[in-house]
């Protein structure tokens, strides 16, 4: 006989015979809020009470097990009971109490099982303890039972890296005692019976004693000084695993402390707007309709951008046509392709028996009617409207209908572009960052008159790529190049004023970035800047201070960075030092523009150039370029190497606020008022108390 009982809106008990399920079912990834927790502990005290059920077998209902703690809930008030405290009770349960995963078990959802007596996985799950890519630690049990099951060595691997094991992994590591095939639910009822037959085996995790490990404590904990040193929650995990040597009772008070601290920091509050930051780019009402098929893809331009582009397009197992305009060009297009796919099976990106067949999906080609059946075509030749112009009219008579043609242009004006076909609903920008099938950011460029479906049909090309898509408006250099172009002349005013690139460098790589800028310029090619200095030469401002005195003279020599060998560094096989030149060019710029060099610290450095990109940033919200601040963070999270844990430049913005801002801008500006203006954006934000996260939540 059964017999269902809806504990609440999340947990049911099913009794069946001699025993008991629990059912979670909290959608879309059965996270354990609220409802959960108290759910779960009512369930389990009422099955105790009742004492009839001889095994619990808890599993969960649609499309995965729990995905860990209900994330939204954080840096909100807590409301009982604790995670940790239902884990103690369902680990203390006179009953035996077992778990039945499938799809992921992720953090709270893994610590959730490891407290139960037996773990059964599906075919297909995988186990992980995320919390580190939050800025926390697994903060329910799991740096203390994880080591009892795993060892200490693997359980600091799992955790430090928070990545997802695969069951066949999970298995032998001890994680999960069986793995088959099924329904959860049956397989939960054929596991219960088994318990109660005798034939699967249950345990307390806490009774098992953690074997001892110092060496791989100190050992990780050393590299992490070295590898980690601005992250907080890193060394927090190692302090809490070592402490599950120790009683659980007390291991456990040990790891929450850890926890809670982790919870107070700035970082978890960035990593978490990450989170969802790259998963909301994507929510934009304007691509509206089924996307279109696209199946082929044409990439016309051989060089860097092209074949990167034309390779990310293979990884994906799209078809490619490559098309370049002489066959030597083309024969470097296919040979950079072939060097990426290898690359790609060094990075374990790519098997190394599915090389040979992704590259046989390439169609190189001389001739433009090649791509007369493409789905997209994605223009990635040098950065002239003439040519681009003359590329889309051909397009436009080569193209089948409904073929969408996109530009790779990295600022041109998408819409003139667009009109130089009879069909601009079917062109828009997309602007994929180098290397193309590494970096993760594709600038999604809305035209005026791109259609809805277009539009979703970059997003889902996007997500096929495994790229994070985000919209941007037309204007020169889009979001990110925009705001770079801005902030960038920042550093080399820093420079100019009296500190030395190293510092500068050292300042930002102090702050989180991996590199400092003057070697980002170093290694993009000092020479692109240069190029675009001298585009921008007859428009320029007047009255603004001009900031590429240094990077000109550093070019003139012919010294573009890494690849000439010398550029603000000296590279010598694997030693970088600074170029003694640039110390004279610098010691004559500021001579003849009449600068004595004064000192600034390092927290002055990074004040100055995150105040300047905040500036730019606020300007392309403010003028829609951007449709929400997020978005900026997001291209500067995946494209521009901004620390992930700071959130983005607006979210760390907003941890300044805006009337500081708004008093920091004032104060540069008595230096320099034409450099330094208030947006207006920021303004009206210090006067009215809002943050760059009030405009998410409205948007
Ligand atoms: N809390 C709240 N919402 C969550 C969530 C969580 N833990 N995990 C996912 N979601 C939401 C997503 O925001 C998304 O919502 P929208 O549809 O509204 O955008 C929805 O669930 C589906 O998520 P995805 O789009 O990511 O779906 P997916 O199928 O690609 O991936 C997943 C599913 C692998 C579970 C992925 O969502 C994921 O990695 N989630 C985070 C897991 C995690 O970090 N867990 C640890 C939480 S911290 C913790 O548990 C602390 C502790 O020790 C107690």
């Amino acid at each position: 006989m059964t017999d269902t009982t809806a504990i609440n809106d999340c947990i049911s008990i099913e009794r069946t015979g001699d025993v008991a399920l629990i059912c979670i079912d909290n959608p879309p990834v059965n996270a354990t809020g609220q409802a959960v927790r108290q759910g779960l502990q009512d369930a389990i005290e009422r099955l105790s009470a009742e004492g009839s059920a001889r095994a619990i077998a808890i599993y969960a209902a649609g499309r995965t097990f729990v995905a860990g703690a209900d994330i939204r809930e954080f840096g909100k008030p807590f409301v009982p009971p604790a995670l940790p405290d239902v884990f103690n009770i369902i680990e203390a349960s006179k009953i035996p109490v077992i778990s039945v995963l499938h799809g992921t078990a992720l953090g709270g959802g893994l610590e959730l099982a490891l407290s139960t007596h037996a773990r059964i996985g599906i075919e297909g799950l995988k186990v992980g303890l995320p919390e580190i890519l939050l800025g926390l630690l697994p903060g329910a049990g799991g740096t203390q039972r994880l080591p009892r099951l795993t060892g200490i060595p693997f359980a600091l691997e799992m955790i430090l890296s928070g990545r997802q094991v695969r069951a066949d992994e999970a298995l032998k590591a001890g994680i999960i005692d069986r793995l088959e095939a099924g329904d959860p639910r049956e397989v939960a009822l054929k596991a219960a019976q088994d318990v109660v037959a005798g034939s699967l085996k249950t345990r307390r995790t806490d009774q098992i004693a953690t074997v001892p490990d110092d060496a791989a404590l100190t050992e990780t904990a050393d590299k992490l000084r070295k590898t980690h040193a601005h992250l907080f929650s890193p060394h927090k995990c190692v302090e809490a695993v070592a402490a599950s040597t120790k009683p659980l009772s007390e291991g456990l008070a040990i790891e929450r402390a850890a926890f809670m601290e982790c919870m107070d920091t700035p970082q978890r509050s960035g990593l978490i707007h990450a989170f969802f930051g790259e998963r909301a780019v994507s929510n934009i009402p304007e691509a509206k309709g089924p996307a279109r098929e696209i199946a082929h893809v044409g990439v016309i331009g051989g060089g860097t951008m092209g074949s990167g582009i034309a390779t990310a397009c293979l990884l994906a197992g799209l078809k490619v046509t490559l098309i370049e305009v002489k066959q030597d060009g083309l024969d470097r297009g296919i040979a950079t392709i072939s060097g990426n796919l290898d690359g790609a099976v060094k990075r374990g990106k790519l098997k190394a028996e599915k090389r040979d067949a992704t590259q046989a999906m390439l169609t190189p080609s001389l001739d433009m009617q090649a791509l007369a059946d493409v789905d997209l075509v994605i223009e990635a030749v040098f950065e002239d409207m003439a040519v681009k112009k003359d590329i889309f009219g051909k397009l436009d008579t080569i193209c089948k209908a409904g073929a969408i043609l996109a530009s790779n242009t990295s600022y041109l004006d998408v819409d003139e572009i667009a009109a130089s076909t009879s069909r601009p609903q079917d062109v828009i920008g997309l602007h994929f960052f180098s290397p193309a099938h590494v970096m993760r950011l594709l600038e999604i460029v809305v035209a005026d008159k791109t259609a809805p479906d277009v539009i979703a049909s970059g997003f889902a090309l996007a997500k096929k790529l495994g790229k994070v898509g985000v919209r941007a408006g037309v204007c020169d250099g889009f979001i990110g190049n925009r705001i770079l172009a801005h902030y960038s002349k920042t550093a080399s005013y820093l420079v100019l004023d009296g500190a030395t690139p190293q510092q500068v460098d050292r300042a930002l790589e102090g702050f989180g970035f991996a590199m400092g800028p003057h070697k980002v310029g170093d290694l993009a090619g000092l020479d692109i800047g240069w190029m675009t200095r001298k585009r921008k030469a007859a428009n320029r401002d007047p009255n603004e201070r001009y900031a590429g005195a240094v990077a000109d003279r550093i070019c003139e020599e012919g010294w573009f960075g890494r690849k000439t060998g010398r550029g603000y560094y000296v590279y010598e096989g694997r030693d970088i030092s600074p170029n003694p030149a640039v110390e004279t060019f610098i010691a004559e710029e500021r001579e003849k523009a009449g600068i004595s060099p004064r000192s600034f610290t390092d927290q002055e450095i990074v004040d100055r150039y995150m105040t300047a990109m905040i500036v730019e940033a606020a300007r392309v919200v403010e003028d829609g370029t951007a449709k929400r601040p997020l978005d900026v963070d997001m291209v500067f999270l995946f494209g521009y190497g901004f620390p992930r844990h700071r959130g983005g430049p607006l979210h760390y913005a907003d941890t300044i606020g805006a009337a500081a801002l708004v008093d920091r801008i004032k104060a540069y500006a008595a230096e320099d008022a034409t450099y330094w203006q208030v947006p207006a954006l920021l303004e009206k934000m210090a006067v009215n108390g809002t943050s760059f996260a009030d405009m998410n939540k409205e948007a």
